[in-house]
């Protein structure tokens, strides 16, 4: 059978971030109860030239010249910060990378499985089509509003991967286990910029369907949970996955208890940095753990994702030789440290700037404001969204 998996992955998340303990000065809450309770250290903050589009293109840019990209003949969008109910961000996207004409492009929602979604499609399409490789792209803005109980727990970001044959990065194995059913911890009306969730519900249903996806999947594979050598799952905030993991592990020698702790810490790096990605989150995780831990080709890593709604998957793949030679790790680490710090005051002017719902048309300039990153959102022209790429 052919190896299929994630040959190339790109992140991109705002350059403007608030600490969480700040936020808690202000909201009268203790401190601890954000950095521990929760889990968050720091949130990334988007401003008005920043939607999903952007985001998903200068993602797809980090790796996008190291590919031959005459040879994507699928492009998805995996997003529940939708910017139009009928065109897809994915033709927004498509324009912005001049990808070739030949190919499907279209966008997926469901909640944070979205991206998940996609990357299962995206399999069945290479093996499909040999010799074609597919772009996936999780692309999404966390908003739960000022003052609310998920505040703490907001994020932005964006995560392209190429799937492709011969993976460069992660070999899938074939077998997957999916559970769904229709559950109501998290939804957001067309007529709200914010979501309504039942945190925890949420997490009650989150941590039922790891059990019943991870039982399931460790039955069709005869895999022990030894075996792995980490878990990386749908991370909204910190502490929904310690939660996961202190489930997986139950029961296991000392060794392995350790092992996927440590590896844990690792891959919930960047989530205590930039908050909630929602479809991209589970994706963020992996990239954490890659970039902060120096792991040996062939070890197994098994990945949970969740989505509200609620659909949930675990899958699995093994890690390709050279694959730390596809990664932009200092990339990544420098341009952490390197974001902008926003009083809360600055944070929540522009929180109530980008919730503004529009009808006119209007231009945005990247001066105006720090403007994130090369592709940004330039404003509105005949009710079309306009795009620009700097320089
Ligand atoms: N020091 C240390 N810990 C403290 C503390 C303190 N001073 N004060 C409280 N805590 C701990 C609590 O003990 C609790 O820990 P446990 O969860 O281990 O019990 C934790 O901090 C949170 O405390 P509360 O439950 O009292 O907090 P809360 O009522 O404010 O709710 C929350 C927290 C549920 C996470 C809320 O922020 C929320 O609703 N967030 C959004 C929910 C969310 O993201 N859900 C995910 C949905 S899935 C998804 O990503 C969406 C999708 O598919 C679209």
């Amino acid at each position: 059978m052919t190896a299929v998996g994630i040959d190339q992955i790109g992140v991109y998340t705002p350059a403007q971030y608030i600490e969480t303990t700040e936020l808690a000065k202000r909201r009268q809450v203790d401190p601890n109860k954000f950095t521990i309770g929760i889990g968050q250290d720091q949130m990334a903050v988007p401003n008005p030239t920043t939607d999903i589009v952007s985001m998903g293109a200068n993602a797809a840019r980090v790796f996008l010249s190291k590919v031959d990209t005459s040879k994507i003949g699928l492009l998805i969008v995996g997003t529940e910060s939708g910017i139009d109910q009928s065109k897809a961000s994915a033709l927004f996207i498509k324009s912005i990378l001049n990808l070739p004409n030949e190919m499907r492009a279209f966008e997926i929602k469901e909640a944070c499985f979205g991206a998940t979604a996609g990357i299962m499609t995206a399999q069945d399409y290479v093996k499909s089509h040999p010799g074609k490789t597919a772009l996936v792209i999780a692309s999404d803005i966390s908003r739960y509003g000022l003052n609310s109980g998920g505040e703490v727990t907001q994020g932005a970001g964006a995560v392209a991967m190429l799937i492709s044959e011969h993976p460069r990065i992660l070999e899938f194995l074939p077998q997957s286990a999916s559970y769904s059913d229709d559950v109501n911890d998290f939804w957001r009306p067309n007529y709200s910029a914010t979501a309504f969730v039942d945190g925890k519900y949420s997490t009650e249903k989150y941590l039922e369907f790891f059990t019943h996806t991870f039982n399931d999947y460790l039955k069709q594979t005869n895999l022990k949970v030894a075996d792995f050598e980490a878990l990386t799952y749908h991370l909204p905030f910190t502490k929904m996955g310690i939660k996961a993991q202190r489930l997986a592990v139950e029961g296991q020698s000392d060794k392995t208890q350790t092992r996927l702790s440590r590896h844990f810490e690792e891959s919930a790096k960047y989530c205590r940095q930039i908050g909630n990605l929602y479809t991209g989150s589970l994706y963020l995780s992996l990239v954490s753990l890659l970039h902060h831990k120096n792991l040996k080709s062939g070890d197994l890593i098994g990945l949970y994702s969740y989505g509200s709604g609620s659909v949930a998957e675990f899958f699995a793949g093994h890690l390709v030789n050279g694959y730390q030679n596809q990664l932009s790790a200092n990339q990544m680490a420098d341009f952490i440290t390197s974001r902008q710090l926003l009083s809360i005051d600055e944070y929540e002017a522009i929180y109530t700037e980008c919730g503004k719902i529009r009808t006119d048309d209007y231009e945005l300039m990247p001066e105006a404001v720090v403007s994130d990153g090369e592709v940004y959102f330039a404003g509105v022209k005949d009710h079309l969204r306009q795009y620009k790429v700097k320089g």
